[in-house]
């Protein structure tokens, strides 16, 4: 019924033929034999043995063999939904890209919220990151932003990404704990890699425990580039803000519902679209100016930094609103390929090193999860724009390419790259100068760990501070080595001494003898009122 009420969108318009319905059908196998029983395989005598030739059989038992396929190395249990998304201001002077042109043109979406940690069977409810990724079908190609629901990251360059996912993941000698970052292996990544201090505020905070994938916030968390039909760039962040704000779940209630409900915030998400109060999120930017890049005392492509607010702030400029459920998760949320790569002229990189290797990474993995090179093919990951190019074959394929002609550049078929002009809109990269000598170094500005964790502290009304104590004391509890728990409240103390010396009395451990960092010092550009306006 919802796809009846709304005005089909070109996404909606495209799935129409894939679907398939077998409501008053009469069945049959696959190469389309009616069959006339399928309760009793084919015997020799009544109670005899089965008999090869019953390709009925063979066929249905197989076919079910293979129904599986890998879960996500990260983010494998998630929940998604189809929207729009309604531009309300034109963006032209700062990008080029068409679905940000012109005020309330719509962009079919399709967005998937995810936990990190948790395998596909996971509870919802478990105290983590969540993903939030969106998929914008344009006229001129899919553009992905690939955000989560915390606008920092763990690690600074891509490169450690396995280690950091190896450490959270359930132990390997016997598979525990599941969906959780109380063991030992997390935390003693965490004081070894202090890089993540900032965002470990923020998991332990109540962030990380929404109430509802309808209450909480998205963040690109990289730096992209804007870049107008004059070839002008600006910095760019994006952001996601819930129309009914942000609001979170604290620990017990969690707990219990996802001992009641694991499903709690898949139901909650799909309930609220089967009645109609659809969940509205709107898109906010901050941008920054070229000649700012290096105006502040963190670097701005450093992951582990936000833009505060107060000194960037977020212009809103759109709305998206999620109207319709899917109709087979396995089909389309399950199916679906999500790549920060994924742009649109007008939308371009920055040399972020976390953001380099995603870059990588998501192509890479899909490959194999969905199957080999034509998942781009599968339903729900079709652009709505026309696709052409000399790609061919390979498992699956479903394009029948017709001619002679696959490959460039040729003389007997007219097909070509477009133009890099506003008529023509063909993709070209932003030429940023680049400079220095190949190294595996790290920029020194990408040094201070501890600044920005401490802003975040301070800025915690005292009963998000006592939750922030709460759940490290739980989750540091469950650390079986003595050293690492240790090690842990010696490196938080640099956050906040009080809060570091009572989980150290929680967790059974010596108070820390070091000093909360002196963010003045560190970091004046932030500091004024030692606070840090948190996203909301
Ligand atoms: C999946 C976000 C960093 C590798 C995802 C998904 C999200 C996400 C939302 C789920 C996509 C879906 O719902 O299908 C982020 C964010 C990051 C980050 C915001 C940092 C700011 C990284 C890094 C890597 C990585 C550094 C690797 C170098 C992956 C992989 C998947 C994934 C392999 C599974 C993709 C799939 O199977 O379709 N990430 N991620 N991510 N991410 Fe990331």
């Amino acid at each position: 019924n919802q796809r009846k009420d709304l005005e089909e969108n070109a996404k909606d318009q495209q799935l129409e033929q894939f679907r398939v319905d077998n409501d008053g059908t009469k069945m049959t196998t696959n190469q389309g034999l009616k069959v006339s029983n399928d309760e009793d395989s084919l015997k020799a005598g009544v109670r005899g043995p089965t008999i090869m030739e019953d390709f009925h059989l063979r066929e249905k038992i197989t076919h079910f063999d293979h129904e599986r396929i890998p879960e996500r190395v990260v983010h494998a249990r998630g929940f998604a939904a189809h929207g729009e998304f309604e531009l309300y201001e034109s963006m032209k002077e700062y990008t080029k890209a068409r679905f940000l042109q012109e005020p309330g043109k719509k962009t079919p979406v399709f967005v998937r919220f995810s936990t990190v940690v948790g395998s596909l069977g996971s509870m919802d409810t478990a105290r983590d990151v969540r993903g939030f990724a969106t998929k914008f079908y344009t006229d001129e190609g899919n553009y992905d932003l690939v955000g989560n629901n915390i606008p920092v990251f763990f690690i600074q360059d891509a490169i450690k990404f396995p280690d950091l996912i190896h450490a959270v993941k359930p132990e390997p000698h016997n598979d525990m704990p599941q969906a959780a970052s109380a063991h030992d292996t997390f935390w003693d990544f965490v004081a070894n890699n202090q890089e993540i201090a900032h965002m470990v505020m923020w998991v332990m905070s109540d962030r990380a425990i929404p109430r509802s994938f309808r209450m909480m916030e998205g963040f690109g968390v990289h730096a992209f580039r804007f870049v107008n039909e004059k070839g002008k760039s600006r910095f760019v962040k994006f952001h996601w803000k819930p129309v009914l704000g942000v609001h979170s779940l604290v620990w017990d209630e969690a707990q219990i519902i996802g001992g009641k409900d694991s499903d709690f915030q898949r139901r909650d998400l799909w309930e609220a679209i089967e009645i109609g109060d659809y969940p509205e999120f709107e898109l906010g930017v901050q941008m920054l100016e070229p000649e700012d890049e290096f105006k502040f005392d963190f670097d701005i492509l450093d992951a582990t930094k936000l833009w505060p607010e107060e000194i960037v702030p977020v212009k809103k400029i759109g709305k998206m609103t999620l109207n319709r459920n899917v109709d087979n998760v396995f089909a389309e949320t399950e199916q679906v390929a999500f790549h920060p790569g994924n742009v649109v002229p007008g939308i371009d990189f920055t040399n972020d090193p976390l953001l380099q290797g995603r870059l990588f990474s998501y192509l890479d993995t899909q490959l194999i999860r969905l199957g080999g090179p034509n998942f781009a093919e599968i339903p729900i990951n079709r652009p709505v724009c026309p696709i052409h190019n000399n790609q061919r074959n390979g498992f699956s394929r479903q394009a029948i390419n017709l001619g002679r002609v696959s490959y460039h550049k040729n003389s007997l078929a007219n097909n070509t790259p477009s133009p890099a002009t506003a008529k023509e809109g063909g993709y070209v990269h932003y030429e940023e100068k680049v400079e220095g000598r190949i190294t595996r170094a790290r920029s020194k500005s990408f040094d201070d760990h501890f600044s920005q964790a401490r802003l975040f502290w301070n800025s915690m009304s005292p009963p998000e501070k006592q939750h922030i104590i709460e759940a490290f004391s739980f989750e540091v509890g469950k650390v079986k080595s003595k050293s690492v728990r240790q090690q842990v409240v010696n490196m938080f103390v640099r956050v906040d001494k009080a809060m570091a010396t009572t989980i150290a009395d929680n967790v059974g451990v010596n108070r820390p003898t070091g000093e909360q960092i002196n963010v003045t010092a560190s970091s004046p550009a932030l500091s004024q009122a030692n606070t840090i306006k948190v996203p909301q």
